[in-house]
């Protein structure tokens, strides 16, 4: 069967949020130290410490937003240690991932510093679990204060005269594990305490997130929603895909059919979770002034064979690609609820954009579509209908193609697709309702013939985006497109 897209591209239905496209950079294995940051003294070029290919790579995302300094380590994290002069900062141990030495060159300072070289919205996770309400209140106070007191003093002294911007601010990470371990109702309480001191000093205006679900705990949300909903503008949501389960991970590469369609059935679940926890929002928050923040997910798998098991390292093949792209068009179709997602994590930690081995640096499947994407950023979303031909495997099935239509300020319409059939080709025939005139069309398409096809340090280009010829029979009705099986593309509409 063919499929058919029909694009109302005169109907809207929201703006799908460049917070949708928000990254995530934890005190986690190589992804701060090495990926990021290298020291003022290295080798590697640098700027005030920060490595300049990766800079210039991210740079080109366009990212909106970064979240730091995790993830669990954010419970376990005290700011004061990570400011003033380097060499008399603290140490302490990274209880979380791998045990090793934090010596907290990487502090505040040093993270404004990225986000502005970045040109991204900062977004700090405060610590709950085993911080305190004046430790939270202070670290704000520190980063946000433009005047006299204690913090914003100590701010100057170390070399920071005006206050920094800051919107997000998380309350906790995971505070049902490793963020305390707490029951919904007890963590409901402690949100509402320290958010109390989360505060708005001059025109600095802060989102306060409370810390969500673990994927379906809806009672979690329930209970949020319910006793602490009035004083949060965000709720978040953590949902990873692992293929076999926590337990009996498997590995980034080297995987067969099977696994490829356990992946994207369970990328797809996405759409499940947040159609729930947003119908549970609804009950409290009708006009859906609280933000669902997914602000991690991604492909969970093994570590690669011979690294350290804290770090969290694997590889990115074309399945990431495709995941990646599922995920956004999820994101898109909820995007009156979801006002932020931030992919786990930035750099050679888990589903990264970005693989670093000393000063060699690659850019994975997922960058690329997170660069092919970068077009939906705060564009307008359009209403569409699929119809699309299953593609099953075992007596289970998914649909073969996914796909999500926007607008830009200018007129400009851009249509991604997935193709997650690894066996054919699917042909699209896709109708342009309400078009006025004839479009330009021009296309990108990202691919390969082999499904664990993946980027490495000695072929950093096998897979990359192509421009994509497969569409023709341009009229005013619409178009036909072919896409390849596997395949992500970006067919873009100017007028
Ligand atoms: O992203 C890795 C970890 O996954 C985070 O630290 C934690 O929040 C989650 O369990």
């Amino acid at each position: 069967m063919n499929t058919t897209i029909t694009v109302n591209t005169d109907q809207t239905f929201g703006t799908i949020s460049r917070h949708i496209y928000g990254h995530f950079a934890e005190h986690l294995g190589r992804c701060i130290y090495e990926g990021i940051w290298v020291g003022e003294d290295s080798p590697i070029p640098n700027t005030r410490g920060i490595r300049n290919d990766v800079l210039k790579a991210l740079r080109y995302l366009s990212i909106p937003v970064l979240r730091w300094p995790g993830g669990c380590f954010a419970d376990e994290y005290h700011w004061k240690d990570g400011i003033g002069p380097r060499d008399q900062r603290k140490h302490m141990v990274n209880t979380n991932w791998g045990g090793v030495v934090e010596n907290n060159h990487f502090g505040t300072h040093e993270f404004f510093d990225l986000c502005e070289l970045l040109g991204t919205e900062p977004y700090i996770c405060g610590n709950v679990g085993s911080g305190s309400v004046q430790e939270m209140q202070e670290w704000v106070e520190y980063m946000t204060f433009d005047g006299e007191s204690p913090m914003a003093n100590w701010r100057k002294a170390n070399g920071r005269e005006k206050p920094w911007k800051l919107k997000y601010f998380g309350v906790g990470n995971e505070n049902w594990g490793c963020g305390g371990n707490m029951r919904p109702e007890y963590y409901a309480d402690e949100y509402r305490r320290y958010q109390t001191y989360v505060r708005n000093y001059g025109d600095n205006r802060i989102y306060k997130i409370a810390g969500g679900a673990n994927t379906d705990d809806y009672s979690w949300t329930e209970t949020l929603m319910r006793e602490a909903g009035q004083h949060m503008d965000g709720l978040s949501l953590h949902y990873y895909t692992v293929p076999g389960g926590f337990e009996l991970k498997r590995p980034a590469i080297g995987f067969d059919e099977a696994e490829w369609f356990e992946t994207m059935q369970q990328a797809l679940r996405m759409d499940e979770l947040i159609t729930r926890h947003s119908s549970i929002m609804d009950q409290y928050d009708p006009k859906k002034r609280v933000g669902l923040i997914v602000d991690e997910w991604g492909n969970w798998f093994q570590v690669e064979p011979g690294t350290n098991p804290g770090f969290l390292y694997q590889q990115n093949s074309l399945r990431d690609a495709l995941v990646t792209g599922l995920h956004f068009h999820v994101f898109h179709r909820n995007c009156e609820r979801v006002h932020m997602a931030n992919i786990a994590q930035t750099v050679n930690v888990l589903q990264a954009m970005i693989l670093t081995e000393g000063a060699k640096m690659l850019l994975t499947p997922t960058y690329h579509v997170f660069e092919m994407f970068k077009v939906h950023q705060d564009a307008e979303a359009l209403a569409l209908v699929l119809n699309t031909s299953d593609y099953a495997v075992g007596g289970d099935s998914i649909p073969q193609v996914s796909a999500s239509a926007s607008k830009r300020q200018d007129g400009t319409i851009d249509i991604s697709l997935c193709n997650v059939d690894p066996n054919s080709e699917a042909p699209v025939m896709l109708r342009l309702r309400g078009l006025m005139g004839m479009p330009k069309v021009s296309g990108r398409l990202l691919t390969h013939a082999d499904m664990n096809a993946h980027n490495t340090f000695e072929q950093p280009e096998t897979v990359a985006p192509q421009p994509f010829d497969g569409v023709t029979d341009i009229t005013e009705e619409g178009l036909s497109a072919k896409l390849p099986p596997m395949s992500v593309a970006v067919v873009t509409l100017r007028f």
